[in-house]
């Protein structure tokens, strides 16, 4: 199973469209995947009809649970599952940083309970890489999709999400963990970012980080969400549906060989 976490310290930047949408566009090619959603904001979640449950998120490898959480099925996609979030795990993670629990202890077997049983799994993070729950998504991750919105401040929270990188991979908590690009997502060609995306994210980071693929500010993208799908199965023909498979293609093509460059550490 390769793990991918769909991670930025910066919000509303399309962690969790870039998460549910990839997410979809692997398992409709038949690969096993399983969406885990570590924001409580629930946002991933959202999409499958799911009855909260505390116990059965990321929660659940907490000492107060203490056992592998129940997995649910998307209600179309049979290779599509997810591990839920619930705003219960805002509580847990208060209780975890006061207890000391180390995130390591989730990270472990939120990599191994499920390797498997599943091809693919995809993280979507919270904003805030200093939360608990993001952690774990980092410690168990083997490499890390980057989502920026152009605009004028791209580089908000960057260097921090390098510096941590960097931390994890050197202190030998997830030597595994590399970067695998930068995607651009909302490219509004109407704004003088949108028109020229690579030399805005080419001032912060390497040309070879930057994902060709550019996701388009999309209307349809928005009102798939609203009717809880996403834009594979709301709208299949539609040509924000056929960038997420770029995506995906490009994701697999660089995949065995992640960018090494760490820009903002030096
Ligand atoms: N390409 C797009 N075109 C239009 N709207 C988009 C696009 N991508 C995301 N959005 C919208 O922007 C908002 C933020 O997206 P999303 O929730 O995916 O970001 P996020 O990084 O997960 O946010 P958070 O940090 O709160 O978790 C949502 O309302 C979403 O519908
Ligand atoms: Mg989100």
């Amino acid at each position: 199973m390769k793990i991918l976490a769909v991670a930025n310290q910066k919000g509303g930047v399309g962690k969790s469209t870039i998460a549910t949408n990839l997410a979809m566009a692997m398992a409709l090619t038949g690969a096993r995947t399983l969406l885990v959603d570590a924001d409580y904001q629930a946002n991933s979640t959202a999409a499958f009809d799911v009855t909260p449950d505390p116990s059965h998120t990321l929660s659940a490898w907490l000492p107060r649970y203490g056992r592998a959480p129940t997995l649910h099925h998307h209600p179309t996609m049979p290779t599509l599952d997810i591990l839920p979030a619930f705003i219960t795990m805002a509580d847990d993670e208060w209780e975890a940083i006061e207890t000391r629990v180390d995130p390591l202890k989730l990270a472990a077997p939120l990599r191994t309970t499920y390797a498997t049983d599943y091809d693919w799994m995809i993280i979507d993070c919270p904003p805030a890489l200093a939360s608990f729950w993001a952690r774990v998504a980092l410690l168990a991750a083997h490499r890390i999709l980057i989502p920026i919105t152009p605009g004028p401040f791209p580089l908000i929270g960057f260097r921090q999400l390098f510096n941590r990188i960097d931390y994890i991979r050197h202190h030998a908590l997830n030597p595994s963990l590399r970067v695998l690009g930068v995607v651009a997502n909302m490219v509004d060609v109407r704004t003088m970012f949108g028109r020229d995306v690579r030399a805005l994210l080419t001032s912060i980071t390497p040309d070879a980080m930057i994902f060709r693929t550019e996701i388009p500010v999309a209307a349809s993208l928005v009102n798939a969400q609203g009717r809880g799908h996403t834009i594979l199965d709301d709208d299949p023909q539609n040509r924000v549906a056929y960038t997420f498979v770029a995506l995906l293609e490009e994701v697999l093509d660089r995949w065995d060989k992640p960018n090494d460059l760490m820009p903002g550490t030096n």
